[in-house]
C-alpha cells in the first residue's frame, strides 16, 4: 500500500517534469489577454486612466465568470489602458519572459485591432509594440513567431475589411487573420467575404469556433473561411460527421482547458473533450488563451489537463509534437522539434 502511492506520486511528478522539460509551440493566445493586473495598474497610472478599481487584490476578485461575454466586458475594460507603442511592448515582453520560463519555442499570437483603432489607436502603434517585443524575444532567446490578427465578430463585416484594409501595409508582420470575441449569432458566414479577400492577399486564416457556438459554426468555418485551424472546437463533440472529417483532414484544434473552465463552456475539467479528441485522432494542441484572465500559462494548462484526465507521459508528448505539427512553421524545423521531444519523451517511464 505504502510503495503503491509512493510510485503513484513519482508517475505524477514524472508528468509535470516532462511538461515542463519539453519544448513547445503556442498557438491560440490573446495577446491583450496576457495582461496581468500588476501591469495593467502600472500602465494605467502612467497613461493616467482611471479604472474602476483600486487595487491588484480588488481588480482579481472581479475575475469571475459566468460565459464568455462576462469574460470580453472585463478583457476589452483591461485593454484601454494600452494606448503608446511601449505598452504594446511591455505587455508582450512580459508574455515572452513567461514563454521563454516555460520552455515555448514558438509562438503564434493573435491580436485585436479593432479594440484599439476603435479607441482611437492607430494600427502602427499596436503592430509595432508587439513585433518589436517579439524580435527581441527571438534575438535572445531564439523563440520564432508569428502574428495572426483577429476580427471581432461582434462588429459588422465593414469594420472587419476597414481593418484588414488597414493593416495592408503591414502585411509582412501579420501573417494570418482569424475571429473572435462574442461567438453566439455571429456565425462564420457574417465574414465570409472579407475572409475570402484576405486569402487572396496572401493571409492565412483560422477562427474561434465550437466554443460556445454550435457544431454548425465549426463546419461554416472549415466549408466558407477556409481555416487552416480551429480555435477551441469542443463542441465538435457533438457531431459524428465533424469529429472524423478533423481527423481524416488533420485539422488542428488549438485547446485551452483553463479558458474552458473559467468561461463554463465545461462543467469540470474531467469532462474536458481532449483525451477523447485524441483517441479519435485529432490533432488537438493544449494552449492558454488570455492567461492573464484565467489563472495559468501554457504548463498549467498542460498540467491540469493531464491530472484531470490521467493523461501519460507518451499522450504529453504527442501534445507537444502536435503544437509544432499544426504550426505555421517549416518541415525541417517541425523535425527538429519533433526529435527533441522523442529524445526528452524517452527519458520518463
Ligand atoms: N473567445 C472568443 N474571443 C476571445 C477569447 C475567447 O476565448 N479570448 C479573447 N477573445
Ligand atoms: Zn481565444
Amino acid at each position: 500500500m505504502v510503495k503503491l502511492s509512493y510510485s503513484s506520486a513519482l508517475v505524477k511528478s514524472s508528468i509535470y517534469d516532462v511538461i515542463k522539460d519539453l519544448p513547445k509551440a503556442e498557438l491560440h493566445l490573446h495577446i491583450e489577454g496576457t495582461l496581468e493586473p500588476e501591469l495593467l495598474f502600472q500602465i494605467a497610472r502612467r497613461n493616467q486612466v482611471s479604472i474602476p478599481y483600486q487595487t491588484v487584490q480588488e481588480l482579481r476578485l472581479a475575475y469571475k465568470f459566468n460565459n464568455l461575454q462576462d469574460f470580453l466586458d472585463i478583457y476589452y475594460a483591461g485593454a484601454s489602458v494600452l494606448i503608446h507603442e511601449q505598452d504594446f511592448y511591455d505587455l508582450t515582453w512580459a508574455y515572452l519572459e513567461r514563454a521563454y520560463q516555460q520552455n515555448i519555442c514558438h509562438v503564434e499570437i493573435f491580436f485585436d485591432p479593432q479594440t484599439h483603432t476603435d479607441r482611437g489607436i492607430s494600427f502602427d502603434v499596436v503592430i509595432n509594440g508587439i513585433t518589436k517585443a517579439l524580435e527581441n524575444a527571438q534575438k535572445r532567446w531564439g523563440i520564432t513567431f508569428h502574428v495572426f490578427m483577429c476580427f471581432l465578430r461582434h462588429l459588422d463585416e465593414i469594420s472587419a475589411i476597414k481593418t484588414l484594409e488597414t493593416a495592408l501595409p503591414y502585411r509582412s508582420k501579420i501573417i494570418g487573420v482569424g475571429l473572435d470575441s462574442s461567438e453566439n449569432g455571429h456565425p462564420p458566414s457574417k465574414f465570409e467575404r472579407v475572409f475570402a479577400k484576405a486569402r487572396q492577399e496572401g493571409f492565412l486564416t483560422v477562427a474561434h469556433a465550437g466554443e460556445e457556438g454550435p457544431p454548425n459554426y465549426i463546419w461554416q468555418a472549415l466549408d466558407l473561411l477556409k481555416v487552416m485551424r480551429i480555435d477551441h472546437g469542443n463542441r465538435a463533440m457533438e457531431d459524428e460527421v465533424l469529429l472524423s472529417t478533423l481527423a481524416k483532414r488533420q485539422v488542428p484544434l488549438t485547446m485551452c482547458p483553463l479558458s474552458n473552465m473559467k468561461l463554463n463552456v465545461i462543467r469540470q475539467l474531467t469532462d474536458h473533450p481532449l483525451k477523447k479528441m485524441l483517441d479519435k485522432g485529432i490533432l488537438v494542441t493544449v494552449n492558454s488563451d488570455d492567461p492573464a484572465y484565467f489563472g495559468g500559462y501554457l504548463n498549467e494548462n498542460y498540467q491540469v489537463i493531464a491530472k484531470a484526465l490521467n493523461l501519460s507521459v507518451a499522450q504529453i508528448g504527442i501534445l507537444a509534437k502536435n503544437s509544432f505539427q499544426a504550426s505555421v512553421m517549416g518541415a525541417d524545423q517541425k523535425e527538429q522539434y519533433f526529435k527533441q521531444v522523442d529524445r526528452i519523451i524517452s527519458q520518463y517511464p
